[in-house]
């Protein structure tokens, strides 16, 4: 452990490079160390190319926690063969700058095979949500992000872990994961970061072409037209859905995947819809996969 790691009066304050630890041994060994001075970690799981709404998280770690520990790792076990894993944005010096300025204590960067060694053969499988929206397009995705997140808290011994409300689904499927596995983590749901024209800020956006940046607006307008006609009194599911997917599919850089109004907590589609029904989108621009979700109560924001 180097010394950029000791504690100091000054800490929050003074940017200090967080500690880099690459296996689950290490960063057991300094979170234990941290837990027995009965400090209070909270971890930040991300795939890293790091914006805004991770930093987020990461700020509300800061305010929340003692400790904050930060992983970032391009989880191949969340994407299918035919997935982007190959062309999925990395850049971890930036990433390691930018977490220093955050006042993050320790950086978790494993190589795959460190996670992954040869004969891994297990797998952690949630049956929340059903098999619907994320769950249907990408089969096995969601016990991707569960195995891994099963192993990240198991390697760190989190408080608390901090995830983004514009996965919806995977903030269900680890709620029910922690609960259900006992894991002693309280799981915290951060709102999303946006940039000023609405678009729902994501790794992935680096992908997209100028045209398809303009494209990808369509998401963000799509939950803004559903909420916009549930305030004038529209309240069938369907009817909102539809006016979602038209949105999406009336852009021609863009294909529709979804569009549903659905209970907040069962992600079933529902038939009646209050402010707290959730509506999820997600379609594909330049072969880019994008989602976003907002309650029908409380659409995107523009600012500026
Ligand atoms: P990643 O896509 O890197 O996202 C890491 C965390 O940041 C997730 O909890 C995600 O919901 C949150 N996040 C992403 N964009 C956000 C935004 N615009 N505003 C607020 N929060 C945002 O999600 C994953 O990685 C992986 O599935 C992971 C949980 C790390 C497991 O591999």
């Amino acid at each position: 452990m180097g010394a950029e790691g000791e504690p100091s009066p000054g800490r929050g304050l003074v940017a200090t490079a967080p500690i880099s630890v690459t296996t689950p041994q290490q960063l057991r060994q300094l979170t234990g160390s941290w837990a027995r001075a009965g400090e209070v970690v909270g971890l930040v799981p991300t795939m890293g190319a790091l914006h805004a709404g991770h930093l987020s998280l990461v700020d509300t770690a800061r305010r929340d926690c003692d400790r904050v520990v930060v992983s970032i790792f391009v989880n191949p076990l969340q994407f299918a063969p035919d997935e982007d894993f190959q062309s999925y944005p990395r850049q971890l010096q930036t990433d390691l700058e930018l977490l220093s300025a955050q006042g993050v204590d320790a950086c978790f960067c494993p190589k795959t095979e460190t996670l992954y060694p040869p004969g891994f053969a297990s797998r952690v499988t949630v049956d929340a949500g059903g098999e619907l929206w994320e769950a249907a397009l990408r089969p096995g995705h969601f016990t991707g992000v569960a195995t891994v997140v099963t192993k990240l808290f198991a390697a760190t011994g989190p408080c608390r872990a901090y995830f983004g409300e514009k996965d919806a689904q995977q903030v269900a499927v680890v709620s029910r994961l922690a609960q259900d596995l006992d894991l002693g983590v309280q799981v915290r749901v951060c709102p999303t970061v946006r940039a000023p024209d609405g678009l729902a800020l994501s790794s992935r956006n680096a992908l997209l072409s100028p045209a398809g940046r303009r494209s990808a607006l369509c998401l963000s307008q799509a939950l803004r037209e559903a909420s916009g006609l549930f305030r004038t009194g529209v309240r069938e599911g369907d009817q909102l859905a539809r006016a979602a997917a038209q949105v999406i599919s009336a852009e021609p850089g863009a294909r529709l995947d979804y569009a549903g109004v659905v209970h907040p907590l069962d992600f079933r589609p529902v038939a009646v819809a209050g402010a707290d029904a959730r509506v999820l989108v997600a379609a594909g621009v330049d072969g880019v996969h994008l989602i976003d979700t907002a309650l029908l109560g409380s659409p995107p924001l523009l600012r500026g």
